[in-house]
């Protein structure tokens, strides 16, 4: 299986201060790349992911491996943070949100992440409790709502003409799957030759996709509980969107002044995994 490969995972491990027999949460579990190399060094892991297949993914892969004695899997979303530790009911010595997706999940077929997506315009992490998905949005959100989310979630700096393309389509047949969402971008880029170093696509997807998962408000909410983990924990964010990393950012610079300065991957990992490029970690320890 191609699992996602973690991010700066020397530099997390090394931030996290791993010892043996001390509890760490990793709150975006994942396909558990940071978590394996946790269980390896000794540690205790309580991994959180909200999407169940993910979580049977690395819970499978951890079997395999032989390293399941110590590993604990939670399937929670992350803002239930404070009700997790209280069960623990033992200090935390660290904690991760690697946030965004998963490789898997953004491939995949089904889910509703992908440009290429055939099958689907969903893009909810657990679709067993999460109700709104993006083809809701994309098909009935009027022009000023879609207009919020395309501009202050991701920036589109066409966001008019482009909504105003995506109504006309959707009226003439709703929009069901990825694919015909990037097709639709895409062909409103290229009709007005402008051109774009990424697929034109990546914004509005990044911008349905945080909208359904409501990615900022779990982002505020988690930062905020942290403030209540016991003293000595490291709290580590690794984010993929600046405007995650700045909220992050401006978190820790009220909070926790003297925190270490943010840690970015070196060319050789950019180069080996290209998702990387984007990736800000930021860590501060509980006082
Ligand atoms: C970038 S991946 C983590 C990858 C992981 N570190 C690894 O090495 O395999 C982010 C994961 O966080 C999960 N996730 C995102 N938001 C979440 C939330 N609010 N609560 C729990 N899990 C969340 C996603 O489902 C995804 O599996």
């Amino acid at each position: 299986m191609d699992y996602h490969q973690p991010v700066l995972l020397s530099e997390t491990i090394t931030a996290l201060e791993v010892k043996p027999n001390c509890i760490y949460i990793d709150a975006t579990l994942g396909n558990g790349g940071h978590t394996i190399e946790i269980l390896k060094l000794g540690g205790i892991v309580y991994g959180i992911d909200q999407d169940p297949t993910n979580l049977e993914i690395a819970s499978a892969r951890i079997k395999d491996l032989g390293l399941e004695r110590n590993f604990n899997p939670i399937k929670s979303n992350f803002t239930e943070l404070t009700k997790v530790v209280k069960q623990i009911n033992h200090p935390i010595s660290g904690i991760l949100f690697d946030l965004g997706l998963s490789s898997g999940q953004q491939k995949s077929q089904g889910r509703g992440f992908s440009f290429n997506d055939e099958l689907s315009l969903d893009m909810r992490l657990d679709s067993t409790i999460q109700t709104e998905t993006a083809e809701n949005i994309i098909n009935t959100w009027s022009y000023e709502e879609l207009y919020d989310i395309f501009t202050k979630l991701a920036q589109e700096k066409f966001a008019k003409p482009l909504i105003i393309k995506i109504i006309s389509e959707r009226q003439h047949l709703p929009i069901k799957t990825g694919q015909r969402l990037a097709t639709i971008v895409r062909e409103f880029y290229s009709q007005r030759h402008i051109h774009s170093s990424i697929d034109p696509s990546t914004k509005v997807f990044m911008a349905l996709r945080i909208t359904v998962n409501q990615e900022f408000i779990n982002l505020k909410t988690v930062l905020n509980s942290t403030l209540s983990l016991n003293p000595g924990c490291v709290v580590i964010f690794i984010a993929f969107h600046s405007g995650e990393d700045r909220f992050i950012k401006q978190f820790i610079r009220q909070n926790f002044p003297n925190s270490p300065k943010p840690i970015r991957p070196q060319h050789s990992e950019t180069i080996v995994n290209p998702l990387s490029r984007s990736a800000v970690l930021r860590s501060y320890r509980i006082i």
